[in-house]
């Protein structure tokens, strides 16, 4: 059983093969947070009464004990006076709380949380643990599932006011651990756009650290994410203990370190500029976040993540499957296109194995930059006189697949919509509306806002018969305000906009169940795992640079693995940094991500198309390790002049490594590579030289990268067991 309640104890111990969690009641009242780690059988008396020393008798609230126990829902105002995971404020106008057990149930699964995405509970077993203020009535339903194949917790919280006036919820966290010692670097991914999920790592000092957001969106500039690594944690060793939010809006992902040197790490939804009125009897329900635990270091704290994403989170037609390689027009053309470009652009890409051609923004009102038309999502026919249908039809007749790109929550001022709507876009009453991109933000949380959209882009990809859709999202939200709320409501738009993206995106996918949809945002500005539980992809940066890419996705692998990963070969000079690299590593590193192009093939020399035709064969060859093997970083391009990672398939008996070379200096010799996850006992040959390999050489010994002359130099080798 992966969830046993003691009841001499009063524990709740979660457990896998692999990974023990541990809470307690103290005083059968108060839930605290025994134990996160490898897994342990029992919970000694010694350690039960050093983390929880208080017994029902000496257990005394009015010497705020709570303030020095490791706790699993802290609130706040109450007796611990660090930050909570909720704070409510009452009808009087006070916010004290007092949560206390009142009952618990362990369910096999895990269920479906009301308006979010979150993961399915495939061989997961659930705790619902029920907490409750006995003066307001609140109820706090905490979730905590395990899972048996992966060594994850998620938890979430659902609130309910249970009582007889209305109450306010000034903070909804989903999840808080406590740490009994600081001694931890805190790793979390920052960015800008084009240069998305960078690395960075500090020391925990005593006090508030983190990040956050409070754009509406998860975002270029941060990520719900953050691990906490132990001392000597490193790539391939140590304890990672790491916390990933499923959701796509303002988040906070904070760590306070206390008088005590005990941590606490927590994350939701972002509490600044957010309330939620609850009527009796109405609930809140958190996003869920993913609790973490490995003794592998980073390496197999991402590979927990991967099976995660692969076995509980990604769903539809393409979720297990190999994608269609595609070339989207965007690159190529930007917004001048016209059908007969298009064509030619489609027939030359199948001509060189490409399988899908993907018309990106500029196809509808009169889009001829990005200064209008959002919203009217009607074919133009200027650029294609025989509309989407007519574009699709001839797409298809050449044997491909067709995709389109749509930007469903935007409205530019410019617009049929907007001159019949001024009201549906985010605004705050007469204030000036500050446009970004010369658009503003469709109010997602109105109904009749949402039917439009639903009922416009669904004609849209109708018309178009799409194989795929690439939906975008290119702004942050300034200036809130919604006329369809009420000043009280006011603090809701935030959460209430995400739960409005939600049900749009769930009911334009209902209608098209077999096709391929990939998020984006203005580059990988929504890449988190709310929207990889709707789409299995996303368009990870609009910086397509081979070099810069090998940051971005090495640091987007921490969390998310390569079949999500949106990855495409451009031109050179790079559109976004000026920089050359050869057509191969430019492949190498759209390998590691779903696989595309993105660039005008009519402008490439006669070789550079066989080359392209032959580099297709092999991504088709190695597709299904690539995207769902067993995932290892092996040298980081934030380290030094290198990047290499690789994917083992699960029967270890095919792996693809990727070597990448920023720099070239004269004089040097390549240093051996390390392989990882291989077995030992078998022989490999690499499909490219013909060489043979001992599995236990590669990994223990080491290969040694090509270093041809040349900057931006990639080597691949693709090792098949004998
Ligand atoms: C931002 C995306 O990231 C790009 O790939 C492209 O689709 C543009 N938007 C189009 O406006």
């Amino acid at each position: 059983m992966p969830i046993i309640f003691e009841e001499s104890t009063r524990c709740f111990h979660l457990s896998n093969d692999r990974i023990s969690y541990i809470l307690r009641l103290a005083a059968g009242a108060y839930p605290l947070h025994l134990y996160w780690g490898r897994r342990v059988r029992t919970v000694s008396d010694d350690l039960l009464s050093r983390l929880c020393p208080y017994t029902d008798e000496s257990f005394s609230l009015h010497e705020t004990p709570l303030d020095l126990l490791p706790q699993e829902c802290p609130v706040m105002g109450g007796g611990d006076l660090r930050e909570g995971m909720l704070a409510v404020r009452h009808g009087d106008g006070t916010a004290a709380l007092d949560l206390r057990y009142a009952g618990h149930t362990i369910l096999d699964g895990k269920p479906a949380l009301p308006g979010l995405p979150c993961a399915r509970g495939e061989g997961a077993q659930t705790l619902l643990l029920t907490l409750r203020d006995a003066q307001s009535g609140l109820t706090v339903e905490l979730a905590h599932t395990i899972y048996a194949d992966t060594d994850i917790v998620a938890r979430s919280a659902r609130i309910v006011n249970g009582g007889t006036s209305p109450l306010v919820l000034e903070r909804a966290l989903s999840a808080c651990v406590d740490f009994e010692k600081a001694d931890f670097s805190l790793l979390t991914l920052s960015g800008a756009w084009a240069r998305e999920r960078q690395i960075a790592t500090r020391p925990l000092v005593q006090g508030d650290q983190g990040v956050s957001t409070t754009r509406g969106a998860s975002s270029v500039q941060t990520s719900p994410f953050l691990a906490l690594l132990a001392p000597g944690a490193n790539e391939t060793q140590g304890d990672v203990y790491a916390m990933a939010l499923c959701y796509s809006g303002s988040f906070a992902a904070s760590v306070q370190v206390d008088q005590h040197g005990m941590a606490r790490a927590q994350l939701g939804i972002q509490p600044v500029d957010f309330a939620w009125t609850l009527e009796p009897g109405a609930s809140f329900q958190t996003p869920e976040a993913y609790l973490c635990y490995s003794p592998e270091g980073l390496g197999g704290m991402s590979r927990q993540l991967h099976t995660l994403v692969h076995a509980h989170i990604t769903t539809g037609p393409y979720a297990r499957t190999n994608r269609p390689l595609l070339i989207n027009n965007w690159e190529a053309t930007y917004f001048g296109f016209d059908e007969e470009k298009l064509l030619s652009l489609a027939k030359t890409a199948h001509d060189v194995g490409i399988d899908l051609f993907v018309l990106d923004d500029g196809w509808f009102g009169h889009r001829d930059s990005d200064n209008s038309s959002l919203g009217d999502w009607v074919d133009d026919l200027r650029k294609l006189p025989h509309g989407l249908s007519g574009l699709s039809e001839k797409i298809h007749a050449l044997g491909m697949k067709f995709g389109l790109w749509v930007e469903p929550e935007m409205i530019s001022p410019d617009s049929d919509l907007y001159r019949a709507h001024p009201d549906w876009c985010i605004h705050a009453g007469n204030r000036m509306r500050i446009e970004s991109r010369h658009q503003l933000v469709l109010d997602l949380s109105r109904q009749d806002v949402r039917d439009y959209i639903v009922d416009a882009i669904s004609a849209a990809l109708r018309r178009g018969n799409v194989d795929y859709v690439k939906w975008d999202m290119n702004r942050n939200i300034n200036m809130w305000g919604s006329e369809a709320l009420p000043a009280a409501r006011q603090k809701e738009l935030g959460h209430r906009y995400i739960l409005g993206l939600y049900d749009i995106m769930r009911r334009v996918i209902a209608q098209f169940p077999d096709v391929l949809f990939e998020s984006c945002a203005g580059g990988g500005g929504r890449f988190d795992l709310g929207l990889m539980c709707l789409m299995p992809q996303a368009w990870c940066s609009d910086d397509t640079d081979a070099w810069m890419r090998c940051r971005i996705q090495y640091a987007t692998s921490l969390v998310f693995p390569p079949s999500t990963m949106g990855a495409h070969v451009s031109a050179v000079p790079n559109h976004q940094t000026g920089r050359i690299s050869p057509l191969e590593t430019r492949a190498a590193v759209a390998m590691g991500g779903t696989y595309g192009y993105e660039l005008d093939l009519g402008k490439l020399p006669r070789e550079e198309l066989e080359t392209i035709a032959r580099l297709n064969e092999r991504v088709k060859a190695m597709q299904t390790v690539l995207l769902y093997g067993t995932f290892y970083r092996l040298r980081s391009p934030f380290e030094g002049n290198e990047c290499a990672f690789m994917s083992v398939s699960p029967d270890r008996r095919e792996a693809v490594v990727t070597h990448v070379h920023a720099l070239a200096q004269p004089n040097t010799k390549p240093a051996l590579l390390r392989l990882a996850g291989l077995d030992p006992a078998l022989d490999y040959r690499d499909e490219e030289t013909g060489r043979v390999y001992g599995g236990d050489e590669l990994m223990y010994h080491g290969i040694a990268p090509k270093l041809p002359l040349g900057d931006y130099t990639a080597t691949q080798f693709h090792l098949l067991a004998l």
